[in-house]
């Protein structure tokens, strides 16, 4: 595992941004797997920089994003379709086409996440997967205790995220109990990982992910066994490692 840590949020997203280009310029039909949330959003103002400025070109990309709430629609500005296309998708170059995101309103949403699957083995598996990490370890809807072999799934959100999303939603029925999110082994499978982590509440999950024991009780830690795994985090989110890396 490669383990990087940069002065701040900005220098971090700089950082996985120029890899991310990287990986596009040697292979301009990267399948490059997305997450959301607030950690991504800096490399992806970057990537959209990139874009604009030096024609870094997305157009033969196909992505895969980790997870949606179950019971929004894509237009429903708290989805994370809507998140992908308002903070990434819309000012880049990529072929709607080739986007992919569970869709939260499947009507059969365990034969929706099979296919899930089966369009990723489609294209012959995600090369490059851009992960954030929750205070608790988790990849994804993927909290502790999920399996470490998991594949796409429907999760219960956990009570936190439940009462963390309320304040989101004018109707505390709208608030989404259950989600789709791809499992841990979906994550292994890809060829590269991403792992960012930025400020001091991600420092434990960050210690505990790079330094502590593999376990289900903090998932990101499987990341330890993957052969090409690259962590990027800025000083307040290393400020509990005990080794020291470079910058
Ligand atoms: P955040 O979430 O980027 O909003 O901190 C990351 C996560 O929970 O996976």
């Amino acid at each position: 595992m490669l383990v990087t840590v940069k002065e701040d949020y900005d220098a971090m997203s700089r950082e996985a941004a120029q890899l991310v280009a990287e990986r596009l310029r040697k292979k301009p039909n990267l399948v490059l797997g997305l997450a959301t949330g607030s950690t991504p959003l800096g490399s992806y103002k970057e990537l959209i920089r990139m874009h604009q400025k030096e024609g870094l070109d997305f157009s033969k990309v196909t992505t895969f994003n980790l997870d949606e709430y179950i019971g929004l629609s894509p237009d429903h500005t708290q989805s994370y379709h809507h998140f992908m296309m308002e903070n990434f998708f819309r000012h880049i170059n990529v072929d709607h086409r080739y986007m992919h995101i569970p869709h939260g309103m499947a009507s059969d949403i365990e034969a929706h996440c099979e296919w899930y699957e089966e369009q990723i083995k489609k294209v012959g598996g995600i090369d490059l997967q851009i992960l954030g990490i929750g205070a608790n370890g988790h990849l994804a809807f993927n909290e502790p205790g999920s399996s470490l072999g998991s594949r796409t799934r429907i999760k219960t959100l956990t009570e936190q995220t439940v009462k963390d999303n309320a304040r989101f939603f004018k109707n505390q029925k709208d608030v989404p109990r259950y989600a789709i999110t791809v499992g841990i082994g979906t994550i292994m499978d890809a060829r590269e990982l991403l792992l960012l982590g930025s400020g001091l509440r991600k420092a434990d999950a960050v210690h505990a992910a790079v330094e502590g024991p593999i376990t289900h009780m903090c998932p990101a830690s499987i990341i330890q066994m993957h052969r090409r795994a690259t962590v990027i985090t800025d000083t307040e989110a290393a400020s509990k490692l005990t080794r020291s890396y470079p910058g």
